[in-house]
């Protein structure tokens, strides 16, 4: 009678799948494919926490001068409502890439350009010149001609952008919403 095969004992050449070794086992594949679609989830997992963690770096990058019109456009001591096109959108961003914001020129021809979105949950504020002041319809918050807040809930006042003048062009510096932490 021949030796009994002990399969407890036996190697299994076919567990790591060694490509010169003999056609891999079920078990090898099923072994390589949780290890690969282990590796896709730990990636895709990790995608979202290194954009985080670089987001600080890359912030400035989405900032850039705009055209808003012709000086010209903007009659001395008034404030008129003014759109211009993000220079960030997408295909699919539509009309929504018209982003509407509020420019106020000076007596002295200086100019104020404010964010159109109310500080406290964003609604769009209006300018009313018959009262000197900015409402929001939202939940009533009040902004006096300066931006800074008169009454109502928000907690500061309206976002200002950086402006430039270029040639005869009217140029203010966005591309991004702007945060409480972080004005436009
Ligand atoms: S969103 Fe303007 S007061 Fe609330």
């Amino acid at each position: 009678m021949g030796e009994q095969f002990d399969y407890r004992s036996a190697p299994d050449p076919d567990m790591m799948g060694d490509p010169s070794g003999p056609e891999p086992s079920r078990r090898g594949v099923l072994f390589w494919l949780g290890a690969g679609i282990n590796g896709l989830a730990a990636l895709l997992i990790a995608c979202p926490i290194i954009g985080y963690l670089v987001s600080p770096w890359r912030s400035g990058g989405w900032q850039t001068w705009i055209d808003v019109g012709n000086v010209e456009d903007f009659p001395k001591g008034q404030t008129r409502l003014a759109t211009y096109v993000n220079p960030y959108r997408t295909p699919w961003d539509g009309y929504t890439a018209n982003t509407p914001c509020w420019v106020k020129r000076e007596a002295s021809g200086s100019f104020t350009v404010f964010a159109i979105n109310c500080t406290h949950l964003g609604c769009p504020v209006r300018w009313f010149p018959e009262s000197n002041l900015f409402m929001c319809p939202c939940h009533g918050g009040v902004y006096y001609a300066d931006g800074s807040h008169a009454a109502g809930p928000p907690p500061r006042g309206l976002y200002t952008y950086e402006t430039r003048i270029k040639g005869n062009t009217l140029q203010v510096k966005g591309g991004r919403l702007p945060t409480l932490q972080e004005s436009v």
